[in-house]
């Protein structure tokens, strides 16, 4: 019989998509030595935004949440999504300092890192993998999935090869848009297994209603592992739900290497945060309904409701059609980065400006570092033309851009002396200054039993 094994998501993932990552410690603490009895092929429960949210908005040390994690989860693999060179956001780091974060995650509770990088360009990837090998953890390297004339079976077989050659042991695909059909995961499954060889993994959300089947059809081309989420926290723009794959997956005569009725519990546990959560509007009925906009004007329905909001403001609406228009146009000539962030970003201001002040008489900051190669090596060839228009002289970097960095770790360590009590408050700190300082000073003030001030509320 064949098998199927589940990731549950609702920790990282589904939190994140549904409720913008603010799921606090405490609310699923209790539920932990139960969901460590689920058997489920992992949990993904750090990295991701869960860092940021918990230094910004809950007060929380995000490594002593992966720790408490542990301890309550001795028999469960423990996941987190990693950004490769960018670690947890969208700048690129030196290596030391993905090295550190690396040994620090793993040290602290990881057991799985799934690394990727937005422009499938391995070479952003290669030290996270290597340093997470070499602590023993397992590496899941995964695939920016997206579709574009580029972005062929053939390409994503060979960046599947090249990870492999890098010791990573299982390949992801990754749609972080909701927007791979069926067809697509059996093709792209098919292809990997019979290539490359390795476990696949499928990770997709139900934003345009697809997942269910994308899933279904990559299972029967011979996928392993599917990420889902809990069913009270699935759907929408979040995963397709865990109880419901494993009994319609059962039902086709596959074993669901999950024990129903612990799921079941676990179950039980979340139905009353999220309806506490519906309640007071953090999560909103629309962000659990299906949105097949994504799939008619082939634009993530993230990036849609931002373009809304940005001609909103403009005073602009009436030119949506428009920017739509020039969306495909603008994502040609910068070589089809996939749409996700911060690429998304960068191709819809860029079009809104095409369509409003002329075609690139402005040109975003953004957009000529990533022409500038920045990012890595674009999917496609770019439109030499607007190469030149946003460069002038300025030369191609054509090396790793990390490359191009100096050590970080040990000054940052140096400065915050007295105010880092480990390398774990120094790592917050490279990746988040700000907030990390804030938590830093509220932590002490609540030592010292002075009255701690509240973490001003910003959005990201
Ligand atoms: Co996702």
């Amino acid at each position: 019989m064949k098998k199927v094994a589940f990731t549950e998501t609702v920790l990282r993932d589904a939190n994140q998509s549904l409720i913008a990552t603010r799921l606090p410690f405490h609310k699923f603490e209790s539920v932990l030595p139960v969901m460590d009895k689920a058997g489920y092929y992992s949990v993904e429960c750090w990295g991701g935004a869960t860092f940021d949210s918990c230094l910004r908005f809950l007060n929380e040390d995000p490594w002593e949440r992966l720790r408490k994690i542990r301890s309550l989860m001795p028999n469960s693999k423990l996941q987190m999504l990693l950004r490769g060179q960018n670690l947890l956001g969208y700048k690129h780091y030196p290596d030391d300092v993905v090295k550190k974060f690396v040994q620090k995650s793993v040290e602290n509770g990881i057991d799985i890192i799934r690394i990727f990088d937005a422009l499938n360009d391995t070479r952003n990837i290669k030290v996270a993998v290597e340093e997470t090998l070499k602590c023993g953890a397992m590496v899941s390297g995964a695939i920016s999935y997206t579709t574009s004339p580029v972005h062929t079976l053939d390409k994503f077989v060979n960046v599947a090869q090249e990870m492999k050659k890098m010791g990573v042991s299982t390949i992801c695909v990754k749609d972080m848009a909701g927007v791979m059909g069926p067809q697509e995961a059996y093709d792209i499954t098919k292809a990997l297994k019979e290539k490359v060889g390795l476990p696949v993994i499928l990770h997709t959300h139900c934003t345009t209603g697809l997942a269910f089947m994308t899933y279904l059809k990559g299972i029967e081309a011979g996928a392993d592992v599917i990420d889902t989420a809990t069913s009270c926290f699935s759907g929408g723009t979040s995963q397709p739900a865990t109880e419901t794959l494993a009994y319609a997956l059962t039902q086709l005569g596959y074993e669901a290497e999950i024990n129903s009725e612990i799921v079941k519990k676990v179950n039980d546990h979340f139905k009353p945060i999220r309806d506490e959560y519906l309640a007071n509007g953090l999560l909103m009925p629309r962000t659990m309904a299906t949105d097949t906009d994504a799939l008619s004007y082939k634009v993530p329905g993230g990036m849609l409701s931002n373009l809304f909001s940005q001609l909103q403001q403009l005073n602009a609406l009436n030119r949506l059609d428009d920017v739509l228009k020039e969306i495909p146009n603008v994502r040609k000539d910068m070589g089809y980065p996939p749409l996700v962030t911060p690429m998304s970003q960068m191709v819809g201001v860029q079009a809104t400006q095409n369509v409003l002040s002329g075609r690139y008489t402005n040109i975003g900051k953004e957009v000529k570092a990533y022409l500038r190669g920045e990012y890595g090596q674009t999917p496609g060839e770019v439109n030499e033309e607007l190469r030149k228009k946003a460069l002038g002289d300025d030369e191609v970097i054509t090396c790793r851009y990390a490359d191009l960095l100096k050590p970080e770790f040990d000054t940052t360590k140096q400065k915050l002396k007295g105010i880092a009590k480990n390398d774990e408050d120094v790592l917050s700190y490279i990746a988040f200054p700000q907030v990390a300082e804030k938590f830093f000073a509220d932590r002490k003030a609540k030592e010292e039993n002075r009255v701690s001030y509240t973490i001003e509320e910003e959005e990201e």
